[in-house]
C-alpha cells in the first residue's frame, strides 16, 4: 500500500481518514494534529513554562516528545502512586526517557508526600480506587505546577479518553460535567491552566507514533483499572467505531464544535479556598483533603459536621466530577 502523501510504502492505515501513511508522513500528520490542537485552543502562549504529567505510558511520553521537538519550554512530572511493580517500572521508563532527551523530570511520591498510596486509599476510603487516584493526580499536578511556577499543565489524554468521558457523562446526562469538559481549562485563582494537546489523536495513533519513534513505554494498563467504567465506555465506543469508522472523532470533536455551546449555562460554579490546603473548591474542604483525611482516619478542622450542598466540580481535568458528598469529620 502506498503512502497518501509521498511515493513511499505505507506502514499504517487510518480507517477513519480512509488513508495510509509511511513512517515519516505519519509522524508529520501526528505532529500537525498536535499543533492544530494547541493553536485552536490557544493552549500554550509565548514564553509559557509547561509541565507535562508523564505516566510512563505511550500517550504522555509521545506528548512530551512532540512538545520538546516543537521547542516548548517543557519539564516532566511523574507521580508515584505506589502500585507495586507497575509504578516502579513506570518511574524507570519515565526517568530514562527524560535522561535520553536531556529533559528535566520532577518525581513526587504520594506516600512520601501525603502519607498514603493508591492501593491503601482504594481499600480504606469511600471512593473507588480509580476515583481517589484521579482526584489525587489532579491535586498533585496542580500543586506541583503552582509550586514550580509553571503556566500550563499538559496531560496525555487522547481522543479515546475524551470520547469515553463524554459518553459516560452523556449516558447519565451529567450536564455540568459535559459543560466543563474541554481540551483547555483556563487558569483560575490557585489553579494552573490545563491542556490536552492529544485530544484529536486516537489511542491507536499515539501507540503507533510512540512505537515508530522508538519510545520505550509501559504497555501494561494499571492493574487496578480492570472493570472500571471508563474502560467499559471505551470498549463500547470501539465497538461502534469498528462498524462506523470516524464516529469517535465525530462524537468528541463534533461536541467541541457544535455541542459544547448548548451546555454553556451549566458551567458556573463559585470557587473558594479549601479550609485545609487553600486550593480552590466549591465546598468547605476540597475533595482531595476530604479523601485523604478519610484514608488516614484524620479529622478536618473543628466544630460541627459541615453539610456540603454543592458539587465539588473544580479540580476536574477530564470534566468528570466527584459525587455530591456529605462530609464533616472523617470517621475516627
Ligand atoms: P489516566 O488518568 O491514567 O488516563 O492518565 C491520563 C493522563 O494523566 C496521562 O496521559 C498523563 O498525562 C497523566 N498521568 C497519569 N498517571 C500519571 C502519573 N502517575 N504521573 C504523572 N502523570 C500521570
Ligand atoms: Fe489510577 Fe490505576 S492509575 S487506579
Ligand atoms: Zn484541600
Amino acid at each position: 500500500m502506498k503512502c497518501r502523501r509521498c511515493p513511499g510504502t505505507a506502514v499504517i492505515e487510518l480507517r477513519r481518514h480512509n488513508a495510509a501513511f509511511c513512517k515519516r508522513c505519519f509522524s508529520e500528520v501526528f505532529v500537525e494534529q498536535v499543533r492544530k490542537a494547541i493553536r485552536r485552543f490557544a493552549m500554550i502562549g509565548a514564553g509559557d513554562r509547561v509541565l507535562v504529567a508523564v505516566s510512563g505510558g505511550k500517550d504522555s511520553l509521545a506528548l512530551w516528545d512532540v512538545l520538546l521537538d516543537l521547542g516548548y519550554d517543557v519539564d516532566g512530572l511523574y507521580l508515584g502512586l505506589g502500585i507495586g511493580e507497575y509504578s516502579d517500572r513506570s518511574r524507570e521508563v519515565t526517568a530514562s526517557f527524560a535522561e535520553s532527551r536531556g529533559a528535566q523530570l520532577t518525581v513526587v511520591d504520594l506516600a512520601e508526600e501525603y502519607g498514603y498510596d493508591i492501593p491503601t486509599a482504594g481499600r480504606k476510603g469511600a471512593r473507588s480506587t480509580c476515583a481517589v487516584c484521579g482526584l489525587s493526580k489532579r491535586y498533585v499536578f496542580n500543586k506541583a505546577a503552582v509550586d514550580g511556577g509553571y503556566d500550563v499543565i499538559a496531560t496525555g489524554h487522547n481522543l479515546d479518553d475524551e470520547a469515553a468521558t463524554l459518553l459516560g457523562n452523556t449516558l447519565r446526562w451529567k450536564t455540568e460535567y459535559i459543560a466543563r469538559q474541554s481540551p483547555s481549562l483556563a487558569a483560575e485563582t490557585g489553579m494552573v491552566k490545563k491542556v490536552k494537546p492529544l485530544h484529536r489523536l486516537s489511542e491507536l495513533e499515539t501507540a503507533a507514533f510512540a512505537f515508530l519513534r522508538g519510545i520505550d513505554y509501559v504497555v501494561d494498563e494499571c492493574p487496578l483499572v480492570a472493570g472500571n467504567t471508563q474502560l467499559r465506555h471505551k470498549e463500547a465506543m470501539n465497538a461502534i467505531e469498528a462498524s462506523s469508522p470516524g464516529t469517535k472523532a465525530e462524537f468528541f470533536l463534533g461536541y467541541l464544535d457544535r455541542g459544547k455551546a448548548l451546555f454553556a449555562r451549566e458551567d458556573d460554579v463559585e470557587l473558594t479556598p479549601c479550609g485545609e490546603c487553600g486550593q480552590p473548591t466549591t465546598a468547605r474542604y476540597c475533595a482531595f483533603c476530604r479523601a485523604r483525611a478519610q484514608v488516614l482516619g484524620e479529622r478536618l478542622g473543628e466544630g460541627p459536621p459541615v453539610v456540603v450542598e454543592d458539587r465539588d466540580v473544580v479540580a476536574s481535568m477530564s470534566g468528570e466530577v466527584m459525587p455530591i458528598e456529605i462530609y464533616g469529620r472523617a470517621p475516627a
